[in-house]
């Protein structure tokens, strides 16, 4: 069974092919990157493929019998480069697709929810069998950040008290590996996230109790968070989806308890005294 991982370049993509080179033979798995100058270290076969370039996907595809579509990181018309791999995939007969999606994407009302919905309504038009990655939040989009934090002395968000269940990449890439090698995923949609529910403050306390520094959770009104994103750089757009999603954690729209994600993996997920370890090593 032949796997093509879409965005095998990325942090995502990696650790999955990484995973999946042990359950599969690395001869049956093929990496669709944009640049294959990238993938030569995957110790995988690369194939040139650019969600905006459809016409050369036919090539790409051929012989793929599961294709990975890891979400693009390009908001610039996402739900329109994830339409043409789908077509491309249907084009050329691609058994299964796997997407990963986002927790609740079918009723989410946060606006990251908006493309991943979309797009697993054009996989099923498409009349493609499929399975459905609805990953919750990264710990690493907070992880990834502590050296600022630290350094200003207080995280920030907007979050209030939300809950939300995260997991690291590697848990969400190692489920990804394990659906993708075995067919017997064909058809699931699985909520995903991490065991344990947690607040920003809960994260800032890990912080401080690792670093013997007082490390508080600053919450802040949406505007000013959302300044505050603009002034380091972030697009005000992309801003915007970052405090939506905070404001609407409260909701419980990235919080799962259904255990999914630990039964695909076979152990517990990754906790985030681990995360927040492996962050500040
Ligand atoms: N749930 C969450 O909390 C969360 C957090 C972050 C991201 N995400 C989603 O999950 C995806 C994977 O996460 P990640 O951390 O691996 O992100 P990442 O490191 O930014 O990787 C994104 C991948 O998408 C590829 N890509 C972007 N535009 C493309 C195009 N036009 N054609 C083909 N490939 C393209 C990139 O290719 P290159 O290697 O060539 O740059 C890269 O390999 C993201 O793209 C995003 O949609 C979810």
């Amino acid at each position: 069974m032949t796997i093509a991982i879409t965005g095998a370049t990325g942090q995502l993509g990696r650790l999955a092919i990484a995973h999946l080179k042990t359950l599969t033979d690395p001869a049956q798995i093929i990496a669709l990157v944009r640049d294959p100058a990238k993938a030569a270290d995957l110790g995988v076969a690369a194939r040139a493929f650019d969600y905006t370039a459809p016409q050369a996907m036919a090539p790409a595809l051929q012989g793929v019998d599961v294709l990975v579509l890891i979400s693009s990181s390009d908001f610039n018309d996402r739900v329109g480069q994830h339409r043409n791999v789908i077509a491309a995939a249907k084009a050329a007969g691609v058994g299964r697709i796997v997407y990963t999606s986002i927790q609740q994407a079918d009723r989410s009302p946060m606006l990251i929810a908006f493309d991943h919905r979309a797009t697993e309504a054009a996989i099923n038009d498409a009349g493609l069998t499929a399975t459905i990655l609805r990953n919750g939040w990264y710990t690493e989009n907070w992880t990834s950040s502590l050296a600022g934090a630290i350094s200003a002395g207080a995280m920030i968000g907007a979050a209030g008290d939300a809950r939300f269940t995260p997991a690291t990449r590697a848990d969400y890439a190692q489920a990804l590996a394990v659906v993708a090698a075995d067919d017997a995923h064909a058809g699931q949609v699985y909520e995903l996230g991490g065991d344990t529910a947690i607040t920003l403050a809960d994260i800032a306390a890990e912080v401080s109790r690792q670093t013997g520094k007082d490390i508080p959770y600053n919450d802040l009104p949406a505007d000013v968070y959302q300044g505050i994103l603009e002034s380091f750089g972030l697009p005000a757009g992309f801003a915007a989806v970052l405090v939506d999603v905070d404001q609407q954690a409260g909701e419980g729209w990235l919080a799962d308890n259904s255990g999914t994600l630990r039964q695909l993996l076979g152990r517990p997920t990754t906790p985030l005294a681990e995360a927040v370890r492996a962050a500040l090593a």
